[in-house]
């Protein structure tokens, strides 16, 4: 069982072909963070332009890396939502004319399904049920995860997402973009109780398993304001004691659900899920709560087209193969049907 799977829905342009959906033959990415960057954010337009150039080069490698040819595929999936609209329709545009010309099957894959499914991938693969935590860039989101294709949301931010938080922390300090990485660096070597950042505290019924982040992007910005931009041993000090802000909340959130739905193993997802003191406290209560955790790769963390592949491979099992209409659907929550919101391609 051979899946080619493509991802363009935000600034990544990738593809890979899946064995089985638990061997990547192949993992192309081609980022676009050194277009993105000098704006301090991706810009959408830009992004498109770039995915429709990078395309076709990055899925002809991902084909030649793993020794196959588009006639060896048994299914071709692709990224259809959530994500940018212009950057999804690139991605799925390209899968339909693909499967047009070789009459294979299509399918439309949830991009969250595939940050979950990324931890299929290792050799020591967890099996649903699990609960999962994406934290990447565009999303915070606790699944009660039972099967393959039953994902209820448990839980989700209100308002930035962890990624977005560090992304705007990074840039009012001046830092590069995307935020997380330097932040986690400079956060090494500081000192995590050195400003007593808030945690948000969020009430009302199922609100518990909830997050916010914008507050504490906030009181980031007043103590710039109030203190002046800081260097050296201060600016450590205020990444750690950002970090320890975002990673607090986020583990005891997703231990408390664990436990509330009575799962015994914990899949982490998302660039976020990169993230050191996210890994080592996350594990750190997992152990204490006596929850089974699964980290992947730092590499399968951020956006990549194995990931798509292994989802795609799920959902073609499942029987969900789309027709030639396959929509691009900027706002697809995961556990939700993929209206009312769905956007035609032309
Ligand atoms: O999953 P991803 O590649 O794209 C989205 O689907 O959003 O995640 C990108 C996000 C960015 O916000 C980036 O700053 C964050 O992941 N990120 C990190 C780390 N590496 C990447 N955040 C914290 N610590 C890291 N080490
Ligand atoms: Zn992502």
């Amino acid at each position: 069982m051979l899946v080619l799977g493509i991802e363009t829905s935000c600034d990544e342009t990738a593809a890979s072909v899946v064995r089985d959906g638990r061997v990547a033959l192949s993992d192309v990415v081609s980022s676009q963070i050194d277009i993105h960057r000098r704006y301090g954010g991706v810009v959408p337009e830009l992004a498109s332009r770039n995915h429709v150039m990078q395309v076709m080069p990055v899925i002809e490698e991902a084909l030649a890396v793993a020794g196959v040819t588009l006639d060896d595929l048994d299914a071709i999936a692709v990224t259809s939502g959530p994500g940018l609209i212009g950057a999804l329709l690139v991605g799925v545009q390209t899968a339909k004319g693909l499967c047009l010309a070789t009459n294979k099957p299509l399918v439309g894959v949830n991009h969250l399904e595939g940050h979950l499914l990324a931890i299929r991938l290792l050799e020591d693969a967890p099996e649903p049920p699990f609960l999962g935590l994406v934290v990447s860039g565009g999303h915070t989101s606790l699944f009660d995860v039972r099967a393959f294709g039953d994902y209820r949301p448990v839980g989700s931010t209100r308002d930035d997402a962890a990624g977005e938080a560090y992304d705007k922390v990074a840039k009012m300090l001046g830092l590069p973009y995307p935020g997380g990485l330097p932040i986690d660096r400079l956060a090494k070597e500081g000192n995590r109780r050195a400003i007593a950042f808030p945690r948000a505290h969020i009430r009302g019924e199922g609100a518990e398993c909830d997050f916010s982040f914008s507050g504490l992007k906030t009181a980031v910005r007043a103590w710039v304001e109030k203190n002046g931009r800081p260097e050296g041993s201060a600016l450590s000090d205020l990444c750690a004691s950002f970090q320890e802000a975002v990673a607090d909340p986020l583990t005891k959130k997703a231990i408390l659900a664990a436990q509330r739905l009575g799962h015994r193993r914990l899949v982490l997802a998302g660039g976020v899920a990169a993230n050191s003191r996210l890994r080592e406290l996350m594990a750190e209560r997992a152990r204490k709560a006596g929850v089974e955790l699964f980290l992947p790769p730092i590499r399968l963390c951020t956006d990549n087209g194995a990931m798509i592949a292994v989802a795609g491979t799920h959902a073609f099992w499942r029987g969900e193969i789309a027709d030639l209409d396959l929509c691009a659907t900027p706002g697809w929550q995961l556990g939700h049907a993929p209206e009312p919101r769905r956007v035609k391609s032309p």
